[in-house]
């Protein structure tokens, strides 16, 4: 039987261009995304665990007790709307959420986690490859679609419409979360405005570096008024060595740097460390397309695979 263990890579918003505010009060945006190896992971097994968990949810890694294994935790949530959407009462299973991704802090945590259960759930209930999980995930968080295709986009719409893109080089980045956590409506409505210039790509080729820099994050000023620390994180991070672009991530309050060699990026996640011992810090590197392919694996019961992170 065995399990089922899917990544949920860490999102990472390049870019997030606010450009208007539709009737129902969400934001119309268009986002270039990247995504991790570094991030969550889902396990998938059959029912039940050795010892029963409450909703069929088990939490464990460095962020599990930001969280509580409730059945409006996304994950279940994900299991409900992919049950329903196939029906024919699936089989029930136990999942296991390893929390590496601090909670709400700009990475699309929640999202991923999300993802990844489909995923997973998709291969587990061996629905036909064919099988499109974009209209379920779409029901479960602006967000979500995206974390499904894991891959080098731009993200329009409210997020839900999606572009492919290739030519992303897997660049070093760091990522550096100052301990706080920051509530993504608060960041939306104190935006000074929502009328800002679109990203405009034309073509499918990702902006490099340079292009990137010309472009912004327009819930940053919002979200480091709200959040100050955000201004230090992002001072600290241009002022290492190998600094191509700083800039925070999603509705924050966790910020990237990218780098074009490891090395760089390892150096500045030590100086880092070193001068803010407290703050969550890792260094990892942006995803070409191919490599996201290898998000999910089959393992057999009796193997501990639990996957290293990069
Ligand atoms: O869709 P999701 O639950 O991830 O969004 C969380 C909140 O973020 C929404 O309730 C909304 O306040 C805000 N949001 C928005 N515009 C978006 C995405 C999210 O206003 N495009």
């Amino acid at each position: 039987m065995g399990r089922i263990c899917c990544a949920a890579p860490a999102k990472i918003n390049l870019a997030l261009h606010v450009i208007g505010r539709r009737a129902d009060g969400y934001h119309e945006l268009e986002t270039l995304v990247a995504f991790t190896p570094y991030g969550d992971r889902v396990t998938v097994e059959a029912q039940p665990f050795g010892e029963q968990q409450p909703g069929g949810l088990r939490l464990t890694g460095p962020f599990a007790e930001g969280l509580n294994a409730e059945s409006d935790n996304l994950v279940l949530r994900a299991e409900q709307a992919l049950r329903s959407s196939v029906g024919g009462n699936p089989p029930a299973v136990a999942i296991t959420l390893e929390k590496n991704l601090p909670i709400a802090s700009g990475l699309g945590g929640g999202s991923a986690d999300a993802a990844a259960a489909l995923i997973a759930l998709k291969a587990w209930w061996r629905l036909p490859e064919t099988f499109d999980l974009s209209p379920v995930a779409a029901t479960l968080g602006a967000d979500v679609p995206m974390c499904v295709a894991s891959r080098p986009l731009l993200a329009s719409g409210v997020g839900e419409r999606i572009r492919p893109l290739r030519d992303l080089p897997a660049h070093p980045v760091v990522l550096v979360n100052p301990g706080v956590a920051l509530s993504t409506p608060a960041v939306f409505a104190a935006l000074d405005r929502r009328d800002n210039p679109p990203i405009g790509l034309a073509g499918d080729a990702f902006p490099d570096v340079e292009n990137l820099a010309a472009l912004r994050n327009d819930l940053e000023p919002a979200a480091a008024a709200l959040q100050p620390l955000i201004g230090e994180v992002l001072a600290l991070l241009r002022a290492q060595e190998g600094c191509r672009l700083a800039r925070m991530s999603g509705s924050g309050a966790t910020s990237f740097a990218l780098f074009d060699e490891p090395a760089q990026a390892e150096a500045a996640r030590r100086a880092m460390i070193d001068s803010r011992p407290g703050w969550w810090c890792v260094a990892t590197q942006l995803m070409p397309g191919e490599m996201t392919r290898r998000l999910c694996e089959h393992q057999a019961s009796d193997t501990d695979q639990s996957g290293s992170q990069q």
